[in-house]
């Protein structure tokens, strides 16, 4: 068992991309792109995802204590990248609305899911972010996937 190893084995397991967004009491920005998203509960509605603790937008969201999950559509792919590198502004260009609490929706989502932050933990070299569904927003289209290191569309 090697961490070597261990991408590779994990790059054999297909995902889902979304973008994880919040906005902080002071108003400030944050996104970036996630396979972590996971599903956790139905009643009631929970889902997770994992955080590095070294990644620059960890603080927005500890203080934010609320994100929106946006799941990609194929298609997709820029905005991906966009939100997984290390740049002033990722929002810049990106067409979204706010949800209630002030997280941006991007535009042309499969799926948006308003979270409330529930619990933060810790876990190795990230933290889990749970959070409880509030509201969503469906859209229509195909799956973006990320299988192998490289985008699919399904
Ligand atoms: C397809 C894809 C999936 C990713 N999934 C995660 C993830 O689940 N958790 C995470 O911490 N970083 C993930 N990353 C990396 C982050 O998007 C990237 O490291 C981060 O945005 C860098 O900026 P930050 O310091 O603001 O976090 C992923 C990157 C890509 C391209």
């Amino acid at each position: 068992m090697t961490p070597e190893l261990y991408k590779q084995a994990m790059r054999r397991l297909g995902s889902g991309v979304s973008v994880i967004t919040t906005r902080t009491p002071a108003g400030q920005l944050a996104g970036f792109t996630a396979t972590s998203l996971v599903s956790v509960s139905l009643e009631p509605p929970l889902v997770l995802f994992c955080l590095r603790l070294d990644s620059n937008s960890i603080a927005a969201f500890r203080e934010a204590r609320g994100f929106v999950a946006n799941i990609l559509a194929a298609g997709q792919e820029a905005l991906s990248e966009q939100f997984a590198q290390l740049e002033d502004d990722r929002f810049r260009g990106v067409a979204f609305r706010e949800s209630g609490a002030g997280h941006p929706i991007l535009a042309g989502t499969l799926a948006s899911l308003e979270c409330s932050t529930r619990q933060v933990l810790p876990a190795g070299d990230h933290e889990l972010f749970l959070g409880a569904v509030e509201a969503i927003h469906l859209g229509t289209g195909r799956a973006l996937i990320y299988w192998d290191a490289r985008y699919h569309a399904l």
